[in-house]
């Protein structure tokens, strides 16, 4: 097949595919969820072909298998292609087939296993969908490939080394996905099941990230638009309180009424805690005011406090939690993107001082945590941004994938007040990515000991020091960090450990994002420096800071000279 004439060959094939799930219903599927494929990537072996049908089937979405839509175009098998063309012509076409199946109707696409190996392959999919990666080890894919007869790549002499030398070259390609499901112990149907889970999670079957798994302080958190509305369900599976408190602020009580209301049922009486928003009452003062509530209400050890609030409820609530009766089991319902990503999960808990933010604190894992994104529709746009910060210091931290679709999705809008208003379903799948991100840290350093949660502070060094310096007034957290993770990666240039051109990546999607990127006048470095000094985080005298060494990663460098943070301080416009 040459040109154009295998382009319309191509093109009559694919939409060959659509007709057989246009019905009413399908077309109401791709209206509520945008236009999104679910690109199924992973080695030869691994079930897309069977999984993706089981999806396409369940959700009757069009299925479109990338290998037997170039056969069928073709009229040659995949082993004929290779043999009398090559592979790098297999590979030519297989991209515009891609091409092809992008601006179709949303469906599911079984791709080939090296369909990832093209950067502009990698584009378009992020553009176009979201891509799972169906994992399998070297070991299941040989037990499944071994008599195949149709695998090109295989057909050297030592096969199984070749597998293995595939498996290991693609696998930081497949690993950029948005969800990875390991299908080694997992049947078809139950791939498919959590892959479905990943695309689109509902109430019933939503997305399950864990948290310290067989630990006696691990818990779940559930992942998924809509969420609210099982949410005491959820909270009464795990076991029968006695009284339940609900901490929220007044703007939200249109949110936590009928999460009361689902209590009525179980008889379980639910008590309302009203508090004002702001930073400031992240206090002993509430505190003490919280437990006279909590005891108003007759809450001892058997009882249970949901919060449901942002970062400042969350940490608030979780401290009053950890210290009330010497602990009492609490619930997070985040309701701002950042709490959503970020403070909800990983048992971090704390009040301000007036020296300092979080400097009276515990370790306290909540029992569960609940994550519905549709309850940031009333978000301002400003929090929106003040969350999307610390989904950037993820994705330049610790994942490549998630800081491309990231920008993506800057590129694609989402960030504009309209768009995030009507479709905050559209960001489930990166909030789930940071909150996997940030279990799998808590999971291996709960405590802060290793010096692997330290990853997750990236920008905070600097932007802790620039909220103190500021009264914690002016700036939110999110904003603050934004130019901390410049500064910071300003330093690791001085230092040589940060490539220019990380550094002016991360500048530059900072700014797209309407963050800001300068240091705001006035501040001067020795102030910032003298904050980092009583930084809780600092150990001894010597200052550790989290450096980027390449997109998606990064790595705590000690005994940093002060003189290099200072210049870099100035580089971001201190004086
Ligand atoms: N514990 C951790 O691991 C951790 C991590 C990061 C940040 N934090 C802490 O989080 C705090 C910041 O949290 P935040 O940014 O969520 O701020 P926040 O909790 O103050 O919420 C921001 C504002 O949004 C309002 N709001 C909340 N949900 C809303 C909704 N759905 N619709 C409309 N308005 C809503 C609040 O009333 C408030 O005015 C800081 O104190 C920071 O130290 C903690």
């Amino acid at each position: 097949m040459r040109g154009w004439a295998a382009r319309c060959r191509l093109r009559k094939v694919v939409l060959s595919v659509i007709p057989d799930c246009r019905d009413a219903s399908a077309s109401l599927q791709f209206d509520s969820h945008g236009m999104h494929h679910l690109y199924l990537i992973g080695n030869m072996g691994s079930g897309k072909t069977t999984v993706g049908k089981r999806i396409a089937d369940s959700l009757c979405l069009p299925f479109y298998d990338m290998d037997a839509l170039l056969e069928q175009a073709s009229g040659q098998t995949i082993p004929e292609i290779f043999a009398r063309h090559g592979e790098a012509r297999f590979r030519e076409l297989e991209s515009v087939l891609l091409q092809e199946i992008a601006p179709r109707p949303a469906g599911v696409v079984a791709t080939g296993g090296g369909v990832v190996l093209s950067e502009s392959n990698r584009v378009l999919m992020r553009q176009s969908g979201w891509m799972v990666y169906l994992k399998a080890s070297p070991d299941t894919l040989w037990q499944r490939l071994q008599r195949a007869q149709n695998r090109p790549l295989l057909h050297t002499p030592n096969p199984r080394e070749t597998l293995e030398a595939i498996v290991r070259a693609r696998e930081p390609l497949y690993q950029e996905a948005d969800w990875v499901v390991e299908v080694d112990a997992l049947s078809p149907a139950q791939a498919a099941q959590a892959v479905q889970c990943a695309y689109r999670p509902t109430p019933d079957a939503p997305l399950k990230v864990s948290v310290l798994p067989d630990q006696p302080q691990g818990y779940l958190i559930y992942i998924a638009p809509a969420l609210r509305t099982r949410a005491a369900s959820l909270i009464l599976q795990q076991r029968r309180f006695t009284r339940v408190a609900l901490l929220t602020h007044p703007p939200l009580l249109h949110w936590a009424e009928p999460i009361r209301a689902q209590f009525d049922e179980s008889d379980t009486p639910v008590q309302i805690l009203r508090l004002r928003s702001g930073e400031r009452m992240k206090s002993l003062r509430s505190a003490a005011r919280l437990y006279e509530q909590l005891l108003q209400a007759g809450l001892d050890r058997s009882g249970l406090l949901i919060v449901l609030g942002g970062g400042v409820l969350g940490d608030l609530g979780g401290f009053v939690a950890a210290t009330y009766m010497r602990g009492i089991p609490y619930v997070q319902i985040p309701t701002t993107l950042l709490a959503e990503v970020d403070s909800s999960v990983g048992g971090k808990v704390a009040v301000d001082l007036p020296q300092g933010k979080n400097l009276v604190g515990a370790f306290h894992q909540p029992a569960l945590v609940l994550i519905d994104p549709e309850l940031l529709q009333t978000l301002p746009a400003r929090h929106w941004r003040n969350g999307f910060s610390e989904m950037l210091k993820y994705g330049i931290a610790l994942h490549r994938g998630l800081w491309r679709r990231l920008q993506t999705m800057l590129q694609q809008g989402a960030l504009t007040a309209r768009r995030v208003r009507k479709d905050p379903a559209e960001w489930t799948l990166p909030i789930a990515q940071c909150v996997r991100l940030k279990a799998q840290i808590v999971s291996e350093d709960e405590r802060d000991l290793s010096g692997k949660r330290a990853l997750l502070n990236f920008g905070h060094t600097v932007g802790h020091a620039l909220e103190a310096a500021l009264g914690y007034r002016g700036w939110l957290h999110g904003e603050a960090v934004a130019v901390g993770m410049i500064a910071e990666a300003e330093l690791g240039r001085i230092l040589g450990i940060t490539p220019d051109i990380v550094a002016q990546e991360l500048r530059e999607t900072v700014a797209q994002a309407g963050l800001p990127t300068q240091l705001p006048s006035g501040i001067n470095a020795e102030t910032l420096l003298n904050a980092m000094r009583h930084d809780k985080k600092r150990a001894g005298d010597s200052l550790s800071v989290v450096l980027p060494t390449d997109i998606g990663n990064a790595r705590l460098e000690p005994n940093i000279p002060l003189s290099a943070m200072q210049e870099a301080l100035k580089r971001c416009g201190a004086s």
